[in-house]
């Protein structure tokens, strides 16, 4: 089945400023690149080629300017602007056009998976109307929780609880099929005066159409929204790739391991960045 991926990196990222006074959050770097590089390496490795990034007004030439059209890396990436945050299940209005009668994956900006990706990629395929994931953490409280029983259906989702019903918090990145675009455009507005992805994924579960996944502690997901879980993520990020040797999210790499480009195509990217560190890697891993 055909998927494409959306990225939303909008929002106002109050929780970063005075860091997010000029930059939007997920420019930010998180140990050696930008961090929106981490989402987007996520969405290719689980063979989205097309890709939407949403993001405010102001930043999203800014982003335009970082990642361009997607074509060194094989892929093809377009643009919105979101005119003010006003919530995450937007991001299936502003992407109708793009959406067509596709499934999608949608990737909040701000959020880093590192590990496996079997269980998005299962999920691609098996996705019969919404798929959500479940991770446990130490405080749900802070996210959106998922209640299940043993066969998964969901029995609630709450968002931010101060009184969680599980230890499953729900991560920023979901699968949807093509009806999410109509359900976005039916859901009121909450009190805060978002459209709110929790409602999106209640509509698909009075459907009988949420399936909930597991993903199970071999995967690291964190999240980069303030200043100590960004810190956090780079510390995460500079341990394993000092360790291995390998980068993370190294957009040509991947490119090339997926075979979305040629090793000529690749060469002639790599050649052309500036003198970095990042570049030499680029090169030594060809090598
Ligand atoms: P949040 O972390 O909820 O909000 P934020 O990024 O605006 O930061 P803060 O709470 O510090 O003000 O957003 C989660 C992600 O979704 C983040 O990548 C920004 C993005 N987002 C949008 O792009 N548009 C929106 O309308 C909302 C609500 C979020």
């Amino acid at each position: 089945m055909n998927t494409k991926g959306i990225i939303l990196a909008g929002g106002s990222g109050t929780r970063l400023y005075p860091m997010t006074a000029v930059f939007s959050k997920q420019l930010q770097a998180v140990y050696d690149k930008p961090m929106i590089y981490y989402p987007l390496a996520i969405l290719m490795l689980a063979g989205i080629r097309e890709i939407l990034v949403i993001s405010t007004p102001e930043d999203t030439p800014n982003y335009k300017k970082l990642l361009g059209d997607g074509s060194n890396w094989g892929i093809s990436l377009s643009y919105k602007k979101q005119d003010k945050p006003g919530g995450i299940a937007e991001a299936f209005i502003y992407g109708e056009d793009f959406i067509e009668k596709s499934q999608v994956c949608l990737i909040l900006g701000d959020n880093i998976f590192y590990g496996k990706l079997d269980f998005l990629r299962n999920a691609l395929e098996q996705n019969k109307g919404g798929t959500i994931f479940g991770y446990p953490v130490n405080e749900p409280g802070a996210y959106g929780v998922v209640e299940f029983d043993k066969d998964g259906n969901v029995l609630s989702i709450e968002e931010k609880p101060k009184a969680p019903k599980s230890k499953y918090a729900i991560p920023g990145l979901y699968v949807f099929s093509k009806d999410v675009v109509k359900i976005a455009k039916n859901i009121d507005r909450s009190p805060r005066g978002e459209l709110e992805i929790t409602d999106v994924q209640l509509e698909y579960n009075r459907r009988g159409k949420l399936r909930v996944e597991l993903i199970g502690r071999g995967i690291a997901w964190l999240d980069t929204g303030t200043p100590e879980s960004l810190m956090e993520a780079s510390t995460f990020i500079h341990a394993i790739e000092k360790r291995q040797g390998h980068k993370i999210a190294c957009l040509e790499e991947i490119a090339l391991e997926m075979n979305f480009i040629s090793l000529r195509q690749y060469l002639d990217t790599v050649n052309n960045l500036p003198n970095c560190s990042y570049k030499d890697y680029c090169l030594a891993v060809v090598k």
